[in-house]
């Protein structure tokens, strides 16, 4: 069967790709577009990259364009590499004392626990993690659970949008609204959900919040951006000083490159960098809406949701949460006790399948992601695949 979404993107043909929610997939206009950039760079560096010529006129249509498809102010966005830049920019910028508290979650990303630990180990503030336990099935479950958790000690709340090994879409606002009443900082890992989920940052009203462009948004790899609420701005410091830096205390008399703005100043000039990917992220915006994505994921997230449903049929697994907290398009799926590496290594040889599944605290999960490229055959493969490997549905006698 053809494909005309498929032949949009540049994955290999033969390749059944359930994986879009690790790296993202990039389509052909996109990958071209950040060519054009990188040839622009390449045939004038100096015009393009000199901060007094085209890299900051360069730079603020993209922030404009990424800002508007979140809900938030292009004055409060930088671009970043990739969400762990961003979200450790913010964990190494604010200052933690010995006994201070961070409060987390147990679904957080691998990276990013690593991060706190540093931090942590530097400052002897610690981290409280707790327990949202499986299956998620009310608001409350989540709400509560960190709610009874803020203490005196609480001086940052972190948390994912959309977690990795479980790929639920938690329902933050509720704790964000109450950290900030308590005055408690909070910090969101959205690495997943732009693209994925409609965001209004603003709306939100966290303090901190990093994600991906790199993944549901189509960009290419290396294209994140970090988010601050303008009161906290002056909380952060670059892990990279370049010339935008400015000592809080330099008073307004700095003219600064950006206007006005040291958080621009600060995040935007990381000495000399290759911005292409960044700067393609307009063009993934044009063509999620040239092709009509918004209507057309409906669809690859009914596929995602039916192909789960049946797996977990065939498994006689429950899934982790209700419907409405499973992230759209992507759903980890709960297997029986396997060995985890040698069946993603068969699914892989054997049925061309990438999709990510490994071990999580206990459980054995696969983790689908449809994105508008797959289709009904290369879920059921999957289907086929798993059944077929781990014997699912065959009564044992
Ligand atoms: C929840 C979460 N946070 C952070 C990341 C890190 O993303 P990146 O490697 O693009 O920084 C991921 C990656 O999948 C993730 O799932």
């Amino acid at each position: 069967m053809t494909n005309k979404i498929r032949e949009l993107f540049l994955l290999k043909q033969d390749l059944v790709f359930l994986n879009h929610g690790s790296f993202g997939a990039c389509p052909k206009p996109v990958f071209e577009a950040y060519q054009a950039w990188q040839l622009k760079l390449e045939r004038q560096p100096v015009a393009f990259l000199d901060q007094s010529r085209d890299i900051i006129s360069n730079l603020k249509p993209v922030r404009i364009a990424v800002a508007n498809e979140l809900g938030a102010s292009s004055e409060d966005l930088v671009g970043v590499t990739n969400a762990t830049e961003g979200l450790n920019i913010v964990a190494h910028s604010l200052k933690l004392q010995p006994g201070d508290e961070i409060l987390t979650i147990n679904h957080e990303y691998g990276a990013l626990e690593k991060t706190w630990e540093l931090v942590t180990e530097r400052s002897g503030a610690k981290v409280v993690e707790v327990e949202i336990p499986l299956p998620l099935v009310s608001k409350e479950q989540f709400v509560d659970a960190l709610i009874n958790a803020m203490t005196e000690k609480t001086k940052i709340l972190f948390l994912s949008h959309i977690s990795s090994p479980t790929a639920l879409l938690f329902p933050i606002e509720d704790v964000v609204a109450e950290a900030r009443k308590r005055g408690i900082i909070s910090i969101i890992d959205g690495a997943h959900a732009p693209g994925l989920i409609d965001l209004n940052l603003d709306a939100l009203g966290a303090d901190f919040y990093s994600g991906n462009c790199h993944k549901w948004m189509m960009a290419p790899k290396g294209s994140a951006f970090l988010w601050a609420r303008k009161q906290v701005q002056p909380l952060l410091e670059p892990l990279v000083v370049s010339h935008g830096w400015t000592a809080q205390s330099g008073g307004p008399e700095q003219q600064g490159i950006f206007g006005n703005s040291r958080f621009l100043d600060c995040f935007e000039i990381r000495g000399t960098r290759d911005p292409s990917a960044w700067l393609a992220t307009q063009d993934a915006i044009k063509f999620a809406k040239l092709h009509n994505w918004s209507e057309k994921v409906k669809h690859a997230d009914a596929l995602a949701r039916e192909t789960a449903q049946t797996i977990s049929n065939l498994t006689q697994l429950p899934l982790f949460s209700s419907p409405e907290f499973c992230a759209p398009q992507m759903i980890a799926i709960p297997l029986p006790e396997c060995d985890v590496d040698n069946l993603k290594r068969r699914l892989y040889e054997e049925f061309n399948i990438e999709i990510p599944v490994f071990r999580w605290r206990g459980h054995c999960i696969v983790r689908i992601s449809v994105q508008v490229y797959n289709t009904r055959e290369e879920a059921n493969c999957l289907v086929d695949a798993l059944t077929k490997i781990l014997n699912l549905g065959v009564k044992e006698s």
